[in-house]
Order: C-alpha cells, then structure tokens, then sequence
C-alpha cells in the first residue's frame, strides 16, 4: 500500500513495531515532528486495518489508530523500502495482544487465562504467497519469545488456518465456546 508521503522516513526498518503511543522505534525528533508522524502512522494503520478488514469480508476494522490507543497491542508493519520509487510501500500488518480467555482444554477442562493472541493479520493482495507473511509471523515470534502452539487465533480465516498448517503443523483445533482457535498443545507446560 503506497502513500502521499515518504513511507521510509517514517518506518524505515523492514519489519517496523508499533504501540499505544504511535511513535515509531526510531523516532527522534521535537514535538512537531511527532504530531506528523502521529498523524502519517494513524493514517498507515487505519487504511492498512480497512484492507485487512475488506479481505476478511468484516464491515468494520479490527485495526485502526484509536482502537490501537488505549490497548497492550503490538502491530508489526512490513514495508517495502525499495517500493513507490524508494518512498517504500506498506505491505503487511500482524497485530497481537493479551486477553483474559476462558478456554477448554483437551480433555475439557475449563481454564481462565491471560493468553497471548493473534489479532489481526493480512498482506497485501498482490503480495500474498510469496512468503511475505511469515518473515512477518517469525519477527512476531523472535520478537514476543513464544512458540506458535502458544498463541490463541481470533477468528482465523481459511487462509490463515492454511498457513498455520503448513509452516507450523498446527491443526489439531481444541474446540471452543467462543471465536478464539488453540491447537493441541496450547495447554502444554513450558512457553
Ligand atoms: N488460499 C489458500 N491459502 C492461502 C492463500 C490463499 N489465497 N494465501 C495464503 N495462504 C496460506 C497457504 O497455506 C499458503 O501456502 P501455499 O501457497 O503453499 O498454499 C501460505 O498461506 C502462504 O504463506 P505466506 O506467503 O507466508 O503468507 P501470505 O504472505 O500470503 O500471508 C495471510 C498470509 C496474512 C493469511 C494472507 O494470505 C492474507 O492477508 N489473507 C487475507 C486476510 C486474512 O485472511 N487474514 C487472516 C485473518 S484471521 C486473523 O487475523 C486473526
């Protein structure tokens, strides 16, 4: 997804990190240039949300600036640096973040946790299967030093349950009483 403005100089790692306050890592700058860059990232996140809300045929975002504010949320941005003549281009998003789940075990047992989850995942369309989302998925994974069985899936597409199989085994699903999807292992010890 390319932009008006220089992409690069806002995000200009190729997997970027992004919290409540809506500074990028890097930043360095006085309180001017932050109110842009605030401005040029809410921007970035609320399209990136609607894209990624259109390609999971939702009527409303699960991603944006605001919804992002007041959250423990973590969204990853991959960019394109070489793209848009060297503006670079935005090509992924991978949001995650904790939340107090009831849960069934395998054997049934009910559990209350605090659960690490996938909130929000998508690539742009031209640039599905190529691999792209999973160089965002392993950052993801070095970055919060947790294993993919121990990750709770809100509402995971078809494709995204393709991906998961694939490049994680994972498709043994415990069934739920809610939207979420844990694999067998999910209640396993150890991280
Ligand atoms: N049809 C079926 N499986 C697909 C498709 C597709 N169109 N696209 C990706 N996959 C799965 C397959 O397992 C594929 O492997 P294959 O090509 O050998 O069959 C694998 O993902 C490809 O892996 P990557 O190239 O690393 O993944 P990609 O860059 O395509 O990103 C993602 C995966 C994010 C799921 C992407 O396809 C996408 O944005 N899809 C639309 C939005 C979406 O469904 N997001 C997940 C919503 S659920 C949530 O966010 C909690």
């Amino acid at each position: 997804m390319e932009f008006k403005f220089n992409v690069n100089k806002l995000l200009p790692r190729k997997i970027n990190k992004v919290t409540h306050n809506l500074v990028p890592e890097d930043f360095k700058g006085d309180r001017r240039e932050l109110n842009e860059c605030q401005r040029m990232l809410s921007r970035i996140l609320d399209d990136m949300g609607e894209a990624s809300a259109r390609a999971q045929g939702l009527n409303k975002p699960i991603t944006s600036a605001l919804k992002l504010r007041d959250t423990d949320h973590t969204i990853y941005l991959l960019v394109d640096n070489e793209a848009n003549n060297e503006l670079g281009s935005v090509v992924g998003l991978l949001k995650t973040g904790s939340k107090n789940l009831f849960l069934f075990g395998e054997t049934g047992k009910h559990y209350q946790l605090q659960a690490r989850c996938i909130l929000d995942f998508y690539v742009h369309e031209l640039r599905q299967r190529m691999g792209l989302g999973n160089i965002l998925y392993q950052h993801m994974l070095s970055e919060e030093n947790i294993r993919p069985v121990k990750l709770a899936i809100d509402r995971p597409s078809e494709k995204f349950l393709g991906f998961l199989h694939k490049y994680y085994g994972l498709s043994k699903i415990i069934p739920q009483n809610n939207k979420f999807v844990v694999f067998e292992g999910f209640f396993d010890d150890g991280t």
